[in-house]
This record gives C-alpha cells, sequence and structure tokens, in this order.
C-alpha cells in the first residue's frame, strides 16, 4: 500500500515539495505519495486531524503554520522544542510528533554542500523571527559562535538568552566586527530591502548566505560586492526535505541531483 504524505501550507501552489519528495521516492524505491494541501487560515488542526484519520504518514508544515503544527503534536523533538516551531510531523496511531528539519538542512547544506565546516566559526545570523528561531540550536550544535543581530533589538536579545553561548543585539552594534559566515534569516528580501549592515563585516574567504532561494536579494548583491561567496536557500530547502524523508522513511537520499534539478530554470 502507497503511505500518504503532504505539505500543508496556505498559500501553497508555489511549494517545491512534492517535486523534492517525488524525486526522492523515485531515487530510493520508496512507495509514497506526496500532495500539496491548502488549509484555511483557521483550519489547520482540523486539517491535520482529517490526514491522521485517513491514514497519512506524516506531512510537512509550512508558512504560517509552523507555530499551530507546534501546538497540536503529543511528542516534540529538542530541535523542534528549541525552535517553538514544526515543520515535520509523523501520525503513529494518535501519537503526533513533531520535529523540525530546517536548522539540521540549513548545517548540512552548509558543511556538505558548501564545504563550510561551522566548528569556531564567527557566525553571524540576520533576523530573529520564525526562520531564524528555527535554526539556533542546529548551529550551535554544530560548534558556530553565534551572534544574532536584528533591526528590533529587543527581540535578538531575547531569542539569545534562550541559548546559554548565543548573543543578540542590533546591526549596528556590528560595527568593527568581522564573520566568517554571515545568514540572512529576515523576510527584507521578499521587499527587495536591504538590511543596514556595515562594510567590512565579511572575513576574507567568507560566506554569505540567503535562507532565500529563487530570486537575488539585495543581501546576496551587498555581499558579492563586499567579496563573500554567496549562497541561496535552494540547499536547504532540499536538505530539509531529505531530513523529513529520513524521519519517516529511515532512508536519507542523495541531495545533490535534486539540489541541482531545483535550480535547473524551469
Ligand atoms: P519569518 O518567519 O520569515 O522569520 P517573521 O517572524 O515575520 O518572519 O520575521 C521577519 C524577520 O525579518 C524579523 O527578524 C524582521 O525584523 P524585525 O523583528 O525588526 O521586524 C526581519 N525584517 C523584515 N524586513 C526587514 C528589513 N527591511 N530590514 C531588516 N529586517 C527586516
Amino acid at each position: 500500500m502507497t503511505d500518504r504524505y503532504a505539505v500543508i501550507g496556505n498559500p501553497i501552489s508555489h511549494s517545491k515539495s512534492p517535486m523534492i519528495h517525488t524525486l526522492f521516492a523515485e531515487q530510493t524505491g520508496q512507495d509514497i505519495s506526496y500532495e500539496a494541501i491548502e488549509a484555511p487560515l483557521d483550519g489547520f488542526a482540523a486539517t491535520i486531524e482529517r490526514l491522521r484519520l485517513e491514514g497519512y504518514k506524516g506531512c510537512n508544515v509550512t508558512v504560517p503554520f509552523k507555530f499551530n503544527a507546534f501546538s497540536c503534536t503529543t511528542e516534540l523533538s529538542d530541535r523542534a522544542l528549541a525552535a517553538q516551531a514544526v515543520n515535520t510531523l509523523g501520525f503513529e496511531g494518535r501519537d503526533i510528533l513533531g520535529d523540525n528539519t530546517d536548522g539540521a538542512g540549513l548545517v548540512r547544506d552548509i558543511e556538505q554542500n558548501i564545504d563550510v565546516t561551522l566548528k569556531d566559526k564567527r557566525v553571524l545570523l540576520m533576523g530573529a523571527g520564525g526562520a531564524a528561531c528555527g535554526v539556533v540550536l542546529p548551529l550551535l550544535t554544530a560548534g558556530a559562535a553565534l551572534t544574532i543581530a536584528n533591526r528590533t533589538r529587543d527581540k535578538a536579545i531575547e531569542l539569545a538568552k534562550k541559548f546559554p553561548d548565543a548573543a543578540g543585539g542590533s546591526y549596528d552594534e556590528l560595527a568593527g566586527r568581522v564573520f566568517d559566515v554571515v545568514i540572512n534569516a529576515t523576510s527584507a528580501g521578499l521587499s527587495d530591502s536591504q538590511v543596514a549592515l556595515p562594510s567590512g563585516i565579511f572575513a576574507k574567504d567568507a560566506l554569505a548566505y540567503d535562507m532565500m532561494y529563487g530570486r537575488e536579494t539585495p543581501f546576496m548583491t551587498f555581499a558579492r560586492q563586499q567579496g563573500a561567496r554567496v549562497a541561496d536557500g535552494s540547499g536547504m530547502l532540499v536538505e530539509q526535505a531529505a531530513e523529513a524523508f529520513y524521519i519517516w522513511r529511515g532512508v536519507r537520499p542523495d541531495t545533490a541531483p535534486v539540489i541541482a534539478q531545483l535550480r535547473t530554470p524551469q
């Protein structure tokens, strides 16, 4: 019997997850189906209950439901707990297991695909919203020396306070400091606005990583001008999916051909 999975969001028509999981399934010979489901903005819990009763094995959760998904679980992984958000659900009988694979996907893309080791590196995380929260614990677990900066300074300080090894502040306070890896987890790129980073922030051979994919953001352009290596979030997207696939199926797909396909202009 084909095991059923889905991604739930609103809107959802743009989602690449069905394509990614279908490629993983073909590659690994797993008998699964994977569809995109748009839940009403006030109907996430009801959608989850319907899928569970219909025998789905699990689902991914995307914007704007990652916090709702956190609340509807019966069990949470440490990384979901740290993120206070869930992007992967597993249905086992009456239990709903919640995990968050976003940070693992980011770390894996940086370390395995881009070949930058995070241990003891000076890492700047820009942003303190949902996207940033999801990746703090995995970055610290990888050994990064982490600074979190945010336009609204208090939010960066609040987020950093939850982790003994992270520091938080505003962008102004970064003047004179240098980082090996700078990760943009803000939504500024969506409106083509530039986050006011001081120049000289990138160390020699630094990596500038934008968690957004499919567009050149002002952050990426700025980083290129400053001489940094630049990556977008397409590798992270595929790696977080691979981690979810592994949780559900116990098999780790080869992500390289899927990332290549995602980057091929349609
Ligand atoms: P997401 O789930 O994508 O993280 P969010 O929770 O709304 O969305 O958080 C958006 C993040 O992008 C926040 O850190 C926000 O900064 P503020 O907390 O100061 O609002 C940041 N952000 C959005 N637009 C920005 C801009 N133009 N310049 C700097 N930061 C911006």
